[in-house]
Parts: C-alpha cells; sequence; structure tokens
C-alpha cells in the first residue's frame, strides 16, 4: 500500500506511475484491494446492478451507501476510499446534500465523496470543498440519467458534446474538485480534457491518455453476466464461487462432509 490522501491524490504526477481505481462494497473485497496496493476505492451505487439486484443504480439508497461504505473504511486503513452520492441525494437540495455528504465522511468514514457532475453540481462542489468534503466530478457517461438520455452508450460523440464536457471539467476543477473520472468516453477526447486540467483524471473507458484507471470490482473478477466492452476480466470468481457450492453440497450428499476432524464425540454418561 502506498497511503494516498486526497492531497496526494491531487498533486499526483501520473506520467510514469498512473493511478489505479476500483469499486468495493464490502470488507473482504476492501482488504483484497488494499492488500493489492490499488490507490483509490469507490464504494460506487453500481452495488445496486453488482450486489442488490438492481437493474439500475436509481433505486440505490443513502442507507444502502452509507451500509457499503461503513464496511469497506473499517477492512481498509491505506486506500482512499470515496462513497458515491446516489440519485436524488444531491443536486435538487444543496443543504440536504451537504448533510448526506457529511454523513458518508462522520457515519461511514470516507475521506471524499463523488457525484455524478453537470451544471447544478458546480456550486455544490464548491460547498462541498469549503465544508471539508473532498469531492470527484464524474462526466462523461453518467448512469443516473438513463431516464434522460435512454441508453448508457459512450457520450461525447461529437464536437459539440465534447466540448461541453470538457467545460464542466474546467468548472469542477475551479469549484475544487480534487480529482475528475471520465466514464465511457473516446481516448482522443479523454486526452485534451486530461490535458487541460491539472487535477488527476480516472478513465474507466476512457482509453490511455489519463492519469488513472478504473474498473468495476465485479467485472474484473468476473461476478456476474455482463461486463461492458472497454472492461477486462483478470479472474473467474463466480465459476470459483459456483465450484465452492458445488462442492459442498455433493460432499454433504455423499457423506464425505462432516468427515471426523469436523466434530468431536464427548463422552457424556447417556448420551452415546
Ligand atoms: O458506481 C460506480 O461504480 C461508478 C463507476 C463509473 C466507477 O460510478
Ligand atoms: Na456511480
Amino acid at each position: 500500500g502506498n497511503m494516498p490522501t486526497v492531497a496526494d491524490i491531487r498533486s499526483h504526477d501520473a506520467d510514469d506511475d498512473p493511478l489505479t481505481f476500483l469499486t468495493a462494497y464490502d470488507a473482504p473485497t476492501a482488504a483484497a484491494l488494499e492488500a493489492a496496493g490499488i490507490d483509490i476505492i469507490l464504494v460506487g451505487d453500481s452495488v445496486g446492478n453488482t450486489m442488490l439486484g438492481y437493474d439500475s443504480t436509481l433505486p440505490v439508497t443513502v442507507e444502502e451507501i452509507l451500509s457499503h461504505t461503513g464496511a469497506v473504511t473499517r477492512a481498509t486503513d491505506e486506500s482512499l476510499v470515496i462513497a458515491d452520492m446516489p440519485f436524488m441525494s444531491y443536486g435538487a437540495d444543496p443543504d440536504e446534500a451537504i448533510e448526506t455528504a457529511g454523513r458518508m465522511i462522520k457515519e461511514a468514514g470516507a475521506q471524499a465523496i463523488k457525484h455524478e457532475s453537470g451544471p447544478h453540481t458546480i456550486e455544490l462542489t464548491e460547498r462541498l470543498v469549503q465544508n471539508g468534503i473532498p469531492v470527484m466530478a464524474h462526466l462523461g457517461l453518467n448512469p443516473q440519467s438513463v431516464n434522460e438520455t435512454g441508453d448508457l452508450t459512450r457520450r461525447a460523440t461529437d464536437a459539440e458534446e465534447a466540448e461541453e464536457i470538457l467545460e464542466l471539467a474546467k468548472a469542477h476543477e475551479e469549484a475544487g474538485a480534487f480529482a475528475l473520472l471520465l466514464e465511457h468516453i473516446p481516448a482522443n477526447v479523454a486526452k485534451h480534457i486530461d490535458e487541460a486540467l491539472s487535477i488527476p483524471t480516472i478513465g474507466i473507458g476512457a482509453g490511455p491518455h489519463v492519469s488513472g484507471q478504473g474498473l468495476i470490482i465485479t467485472d474484473v473478477l468476473g461476478v456476474g453476466d455482463w461486463v461492458p466492452p472497454f472492461a477486462k476480466q483478470y479472474a473467474d470468481v463466480q465459476s470459483e464461487m459456483e465450484k465452492g457450492v458445488e462442492g459442498f453440497r455433493e460432499e454433504v450428499q455423499n457423506g464425505e462432509f462432516p468427515a471426523n476432524d469436523h466434530y468431536v464425540e464427548e463422552p457424556i454418561d447417556g448420551w452415546d
């Protein structure tokens, strides 16, 4: 581990040392990320799809993010842990947003929050930072807007949209964001945005010309049934889980489990 703080990330020189960023939602997975030296752990609202069985991130609640963030922060002490602000917990009422973001820090132990960013989060970012709550901005594909946009496809596919994202990126840096997550945009657009900013850019499906690379942990581990085209699977944990569970079932059914060393007989009078 390299124990990064928000200040370390903000001033990180990524040219020869790209940052690593993964999601985690529970203690054992967070411990594995930290043991592997991952710099940044996001407790994403992707927990809705990946862990809670929803088909979008929209139903995820503040209480759910608090609970999963608590599990992750209790299992780590070196990685930077960021809590994701769920749908409708910010953007509408800034006072409520600041209070909720504060709970992510005070109650769940996160060091920073992330919000899906737009014109409505510029002033909010400034107020959060003034209150001591570090902010990661998130531009490009914003899955919480799926009902507005209609799909989860690549963003910044024309000059107008690329320009809009670039301007929002600059505005959030100006407002005090310590880093920017860029999701599912062309690599050349990400390159321009990275070059226009002094804060680090983390790309998820945004190509190599950024300060760091991020992925969703279930895509990396091979848990679940759908992997986006930009992700890479590094393990097959789903089949390992199935193997383990099948092993148990088989051995119970054929009488191999429990074996002698899994139980004791106590010499109690009348209980032979
Ligand atoms: O919730 C999430 O996992 C995200 C990803 C884009 C990292 O926001
Ligand atoms: Na998210």
